[in-house]
């Protein structure tokens, strides 16, 4: 079994601190920074591009695992892996061409991954499965952090991990959205090995971000 990682979503940090929190992340064990990036028109809601990724970069050697909820997500794509991205997951929604998308992430020696939103079903990226380094398993409609997790993806986290294994894929399981405490141990066990997560990491047990990084890679 992969080791479980944790990589916690910048989006309940402080923007007005992004540097220092994502320092701080980096100190209390994450093993990698979510950066959920939002256009205002693929989810209802507005973050952070490129230039702020640019100066986020020289803030940590992590790997930045930049989450594209932008529509059209194809001609950002080298803006995003120009400004330090290290793996660039778009939604199949957001683009005309899903396999130009993935080559043209991995151009640019990038990992790239594919976000499934919870209505959207594994067989629409089947063919794309062999391609791809990360699935992102929403367990919450994107926009927006401290949502309610969404329990019927445990069923798709289990489905991906055994076409994975069946067929011998390298694909890392993600899931991402509403994930806590008395939900991640289902979800690990379903098959996930990266959980995302933000309001749990940054509030619980009075925002402990290490005990808090700990308790969710518990099995
Ligand atoms: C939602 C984002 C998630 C979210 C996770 O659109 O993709 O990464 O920030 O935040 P929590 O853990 O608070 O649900
Ligand atoms: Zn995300």
């Amino acid at each position: 079994m992969k080791k479980i990682q944790i990589s916690p979503s910048i989006l309940s940090a402080d923007f007005s601190q992004l540097g220092n929190e994502i320092k701080r992340l980096e100190d209390a064990g994450a093993d990698m920074i979510h950066v959920d990036v939002m256009d205002g028109h693929f989810v209802p809601n507005l973050t952070i591009g490129p230039p702020v990724i640019k100066t986020l970069r020289k803030h940590s050697e992590l790997t930045f695992d930049v989450h594209l909820m932008i529509s059209p997500v194809h001609k950002y794509i080298k803006d995003f892996a120009d400004a330090g991205a290290d793996i660039i997951t778009i939604h199949p929604e957001a683009t005309d061409n899903l396999a130009e998308s993935i080559k043209h992430i991995k151009s640019f020696k990038k990992k790239v991954g594919i976000s499934l939103n919870p209505n959207t079903e594994i067989n629409i990226i089947e063919n794309e499965l062999k391609n791809v380094d990360l699935i992102l398993v929403m367990s919450v409609y994107p926009g927006f952090g401290g949502q309610k997790f969404i329990p019927d993806v445990i069923k798709k986290i289990e489905l991906l991990k055994k076409i994975k294994d069946d067929k011998n894929y390298e694909y890392d399981i993600e899931v991402d959205g509403g994930i806590n405490f008395s939900n991640s141990k289902d979800v690990i066990n379903a098959g996930a090995n990266i959980l995302v997560s933000g309001t749990t990491i940054f509030k619980e047990n009075n925002g402990n971000i290490k005990k808090n990084i700990e308790t969710l890679k518990e099995v």
